[in-house]
């Protein structure tokens, strides 16, 4: 069928049925579609949605416009995690190798950072010598010896997924949940898992600020990866704050090399770390439950097995053999670094989450076009978390930055995103939904 056929009919509100959709996104990935047509079609979707079978079948169709990895050699379950990003979102960096130590295998493929909210591949990238790109051999190697090994995506994985998407970009079509869903999974159908767990943000630092439209996101990617053949699970968790109390790239590594030793675990990433863990561990099929789950990622932390399998996924992939004892050696350091003094007593009330983001950018962490350079050493520390008690003059959170003006820009940046009040805030959990797979009881 012509692909203007194809697009009439969405923009008529009709059902596609699979070979029109995989006729469609062939043409995408073998050129034959214009970049017109692949926008009218992206739009068309946006404004109709599209039924489940029709979400399956794009994720099917562009998971098969390119490679498919195999990891059928390996003895145990392939099983990895995505979020939908966030700020002081490091978790990835704990969580492959806690689940890599229970007995999991993880090829975990990851994004950069753009916008407000951080990219893993960022953070590795503060490492000296660590490779994100390495050679498939070397990729596979330490997924097979260590357990984990955290990459960037390379060209041949759903490559019709790298068009749509930038398409989508420049045509105001990026929010529509089936084109997200198909996104999404089929970079994970393409990475050749057996299951995945999501992390779905909500909240002020996220891409889905309401809860309904969380809610809705997430249901949609775990109903399309189970009809599709993944066995998927999702929590739905907070993101009006920052995760870790560090925001930036080579500060969120010191801070989750520090999670990893037991030098400094705050209360809410070590929740969602080993909650996800759990979630992971379950729906690989390695614990019966998820208090099961929990007990064997909580051992795998406390053991220092999970430190252990880190430090080794960094010197596989091209880092220092003595990272982890280490670190704050190895990673780069900020010229300056300043506090952010609370203006008053109080109680920390409220964070606009998305400003700390914006602020890591302004520092010159983050990036504002995909080609940009970013700067690992910039960002936050010591970010006071909601509900904490503070008397004026106390830290708020420490700042690093290349000159005392950034620092200064910066602090002002903390202080607007702030909010302190007299009384303490009701605390909610970080923990908001569980979607189980495969039945979808909240
Ligand atoms: N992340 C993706 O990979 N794709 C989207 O469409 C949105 C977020």
């Amino acid at each position: 069928m012509l692909p203007q056929e194809i697009i009439r009919r969405k923009r008529d509100g009709h059902t596609l049925t699979s070979g029109e959709i995989a006729e469609f996104i062939a043409g995408l990935t073998s050129g034959a579609v214009t970049d017109a047509q692949v926008a009218a079609f992206a739009m068309a979707v946006f404004l109709n949605g599209m039924r489940r079978e029709e979400a399956v079948a794009l994720t099917l169709a562009m998971r098969d416009s390119g490679e498919v990895l195999d990891w059928s050699d390996l003895p145990g379950p392939v099983s990895d995690k995505h979020s939908t990003g966030g700020i002081g979102d490091n978790v990835s960096l704990m969580l492959a190798p806690i689940v890599a130590a229970c007995g999991a295998y993880v090829p975990m493929i990851s994004g950069r950072g753009l916008g407000h909210s951080g990219g893993t591949l960022d953070k590795l990238d503060s490492i000296p010598g660590y490779s994100t790109q390495p050679d498939t051999g070397t990729f596979r190697k330490v997924v097979r010896q260590v357990g984990c090994a955290i990459i960037g995506q390379t060209a041949t994985l759903a490559p019709a997924d790298r068009r749509l998407y930038a398409i989508r970009d420049v045509t105001a079509t990026v929010e529509s949940i089936p084109l997200i869903t198909g996104s999404i999974l089929s970079k994970k159908f393409a990475a050749g898992l057996q299951s995945l767990v999501l992390d779905v943000k909500v909240g002020n630092g996220a891409f889905m600020e309401k809860p309904r439209d969380a809610a809705a996101l997430a249901a949609s990617l775990v109903e399309v990866a189970n009809d599709a053949g993944l066995r998927t699970a999702a929590l739905i968790t907070g993101m009006s704050e920052p995760l870790a109390s560090a925001a930036g790239n080579g500060v969120e590594v010191a801070n989750a090399v520090d999670f990893l030793t037991g030098a400094y675990r705050g209360r809410r990433l070590e929740k969602v770390t080993l909650e996800l863990a759990a979630e992971m561990l379950l729906v690989a099929g390695l614990a019966g439950s998820q208090a099961e789950g929990l007990g064997m990622a909580r051992q795998a932390l406390e053991s220092g097995a999970a430190a252990e399998r880190f430090a080794r996924m960094v010197h596989g992939l091209g880092g220092p053999t003595d990272f982890l004892e280490r670190a704050h050696h190895y990673l780069p350091r900020a010229a300056v670094e300043r506090v952010v003094a609370a203006p008053r007593d109080g109680y920390v009330a409220s964070i606009a989450t998305r400003a700390i983001g914006i602020a890591v950018v302004h520092l010159g962490g983050g990036r504002t076009r995909a080609e940009d350079a970013i700067d690992h050493a910039v960002g936050f520390t010591r970010l006071l978390p909601i509900g904490a008690e503070v008397r004026a003059g106390e830290p708020l959170a420490h700042v690093h930055a290349r000159t005392q003006a950034e620092a200064d820009e910066a602090a002002q940046r903390i202080l607007a995103a702030y909010a302190i009040e007299d009384t303490r805030p009701t605390m909610r959990d970080v923990i908001v939904r569980r979607i189980s797979a495969p039945s979808f009881t909240a």
